[in-house]
């Protein structure tokens, strides 16, 4: 196409173009007046170009030049010369050559901008605020064009597997999944609700039902949760299904996805990836999303304990409880302070208390709970861990959820703090055999750990019926890549009489299943395939790609913490006239709402 304002951007000139007449177009990045000379960084999507005015060569043009300002978009025409050698830039691609403006126009002028672009310290709020400047610096365009470029790598790969991109509805029946429900009042059925989709999940299992056997979809996703930096009210998936499959076969279509992903954003990874049961996860990792890129194992000393005078933690140990402990190399330096510290962390993620045991350099041991294990049980515990003179260990007893969460965390954070943790991996790996139901104290029952449409484990089926449902496996997997889950999926329930046993587990009555999911287990009841499917987190994998910590990063339009669009003042109040007719009643009360 050619484009009247623009023969050429600015990042790709260089000395190849040296008398090429070329025209340019793009935003003032700064302009400089140097006694007489004025230059002016120009700057497109592409890149930084240099253009001088000399008012001796071009009066006309110099005269334009002294009213430009920072942000004017302005189009020049002229010829790329050859920079004296002694002011290359060696910093830029273009930094060899220039051009003198034959002609320049102002296309556009620009307010001063509220803030200087590439100033690192502008806080994120004013940066969210005027978002249509920020997305101006090259490294916001950069980030949008790597999301680009692995989305289009994604479609490739799964288009070049026989599927077929669907686009589902927003505007639906609400589908529980574990997160609050975004509602949208119906005007015309007066008192009754859409939900925003928290997933396709339904969907894609119908479209299964109806026989497309393989579907996939860039998927726009909103979810009422709290928010944190890998999350966002609304999100997007690469959402896949498909049919007449097993759990291996979506693990290898997901590895070659995940392979041609990556390849997009100039990262090699090697599949078969390790495929890890979430209960090894568990044990060594305290995590189901595990960093894998360092050591500091957990290790089990329950067993030991039970044999001991340790009172307190074995009747933890008696009623269920489990205890783990990790090492940390050399850590028997630490101050008391230190370690009043690290039990201090311990106790903001939940823990009761935390016990250590410090292995001093002269193979003598410290600690407060020595009083209670004879010194052949020390032995034990220190072969356990497999400590050596100068290291510390720690050690909690609690229910496994309490101690698994307590474990995890503080391994994180001495994987952190000791700069343990290798940047340059890339570190993939499954979760497999997931629990298929999780306590909930809040609730006081059993909910899905993935979700309701999950397949149990068929050889746990007489557990379900018997109501052991803390020992129901499912077939879940997960994909962590570098201890972020990126991705879930599940064999699927394809039969409505296990569909209405997982409902009735989850302690829905049949008159509520048939209100909720009537739809649903109607449809399974018509021939329903065999099916499966994954859905992959796009922002989160593009943030990791990116190396940045938070999806606001790659995100070109993300709400903040608070769920709210800082540029467009959204959520904001509705006119009247407009609520009227959604005919509301408010069950706002300020005394009950804090
Ligand atoms: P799940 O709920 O595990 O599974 O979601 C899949 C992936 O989506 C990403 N994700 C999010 N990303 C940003 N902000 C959020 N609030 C957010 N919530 C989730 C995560 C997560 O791994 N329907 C099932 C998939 C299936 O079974 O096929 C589902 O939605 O990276
Ligand atoms: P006390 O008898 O109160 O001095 O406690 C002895 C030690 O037991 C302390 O070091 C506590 O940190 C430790 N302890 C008590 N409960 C637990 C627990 N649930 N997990 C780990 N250590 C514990």
């Amino acid at each position: 196409m050619q484009l009247r304002m623009k023969t050429n951007n600015c990042g790709e000139l260089n000395l190849s173009n040296l008398d090429q007449e070329v025209t340019l177009s793009g935003w003032v990045d700064c302009v400089r007046d140097l006694g007489g000379m004025i230059f002016i960084e120009l700057r497109d999507r592409t890149g930084f170009f240099q253009l001088v005015s000399d008012p001796q060569k071009n009066p006309e043009v110099h005269k334009i030049f002294e009213k430009i300002r920072s942000e004017y978009v302005i189009t020049i025409k002229g010829k790329v010369t050859r920079r004296p050698e002694e002011t290359y830039n060696e910093k830029l691609p273009t930094g060899q050559v220039e051009v003198y403006p034959e002609s320049v126009e102002i296309l556009s002028e620009a307010k001063p901008v509220p803030f200087v672009l590439d100033d690192e310290s502008v806080s994120e709020d004013v940066r969210l605020k005027y978002r249509y400047l920020d997305i101006r610096r090259p490294a916001m365009y950069s980030k949008l064009k790597l999301r680009h470029d692995v989305v289009q790598a994604v479609r490739n790969y799964m288009n070049g597997n026989d599927f077929l991109e669907v686009e589902t509805p927003i505007l639906i029946k609400t589908t529980p999944e574990g997160a609050r429900d975004y509602l949208v009042p119906s005007r015309v059925q007066p008192g009754k609700w859409y939900a925003l989709p928290q997933s396709p999940q339904i969907f894609k299992q119908l479209l299964m039902v109806g026989g497309v056997e393989r579907y996939y979809q860039i998927a726009k996703c909103f979810r009422d949760e709290d928010l944190r930096a890998d999350r966002q009210p609304e999100f997007t998936q690469i959402d896949i299904e498909m049919s007449f499959v097993e759990q291996q076969n979506i693990i290898e279509l997901v590895e070659g996805l995940i392979v041609e992903g990556f390849k997009a954003a100039g990262v090699e990874v090697k599949p078969p990836f390790i495929q890890m049961p979430w209960q090894e996860a568990m044990d060594r990792f305290g995590s189901d999303k595990p960093d894998t890129r360092f050591g500091l194992e957990l290790f089990d000393i329950g067993d030991i304990i039970l044999q001991s005078n340790f009172d307190i933690v074995k009747k933890t140990l008696e009623n269920g409880g489990i205890v783990r402990g990790i090492r940390i190399p050399g850590g028997a330096k630490y101050s008391r302070k230190e370690i009043d510290d690290i039990t201090k962390l311990a106790v903001s993620f939940g823990a009761k208390a935390l016990a250590n045991i410090i292995y001093n350099e002269d193979g003598t041991a410290k600690s407060p709970v020595l009083k209670f294990v004879t010194e052949e049980q020390a032995q034990q515990i220190k072969d356990r861990a497999q400590a050596q003179d100068g290291d510390i260990i720690f050690f909690v007893a609690d229910r496994p959820k309490t101690v698994y969460d307590i474990m995890g965390r503080l391994r994180l954070h001495f994987g952190k703090s000791l700069n343990l943790i290798d940047e340059s991996k890339h570190a993939l790996l499954w979760i497999v055999d997931f629990p298929m139901f999780e306590w909930s104290d809040e609730e006081q029952r059993f909910m899905a750990m993935h979700h309701p449409f999950t397949s149990p484990c068929l050889d746990d089926l007489d557990k379900l019926d018997s109501g052991d449902l803390g020992n129901v496996k499912s077939v879940a997997y997960d994909i962590v890549y570098n201890g972020t889950e990126l991705g879930g999926g599940s064999v699927r329930i394809h039969s409505p009489e296990v569909q209405k046993k997982i409902f009735k587990a989850l302690g829905l009555t049949e008159e509520e299943a048939q209100e909720k999911f009537g739809f649903m287990v109607n449809a399974l009841q018509y021939g329903t395939p065999p099916h499966a499917g994954l859905a992959i987190g796009l922002d989160r994998m593009i943030a990791l790609l990116a190396r940045t910590d938070s999806i606001r990063d790659v995100i070109a339009f993300p709400k903040n913490s608070a769920a709210k669009d800082l540029m467009s003042d959204a959520p904001a109040e509705a006119d009247y006239k407009q609520v009227r007719e959604l005919y509301l009643k408010s069950t706002y009360n300020p005394a009950q709402h804090k």
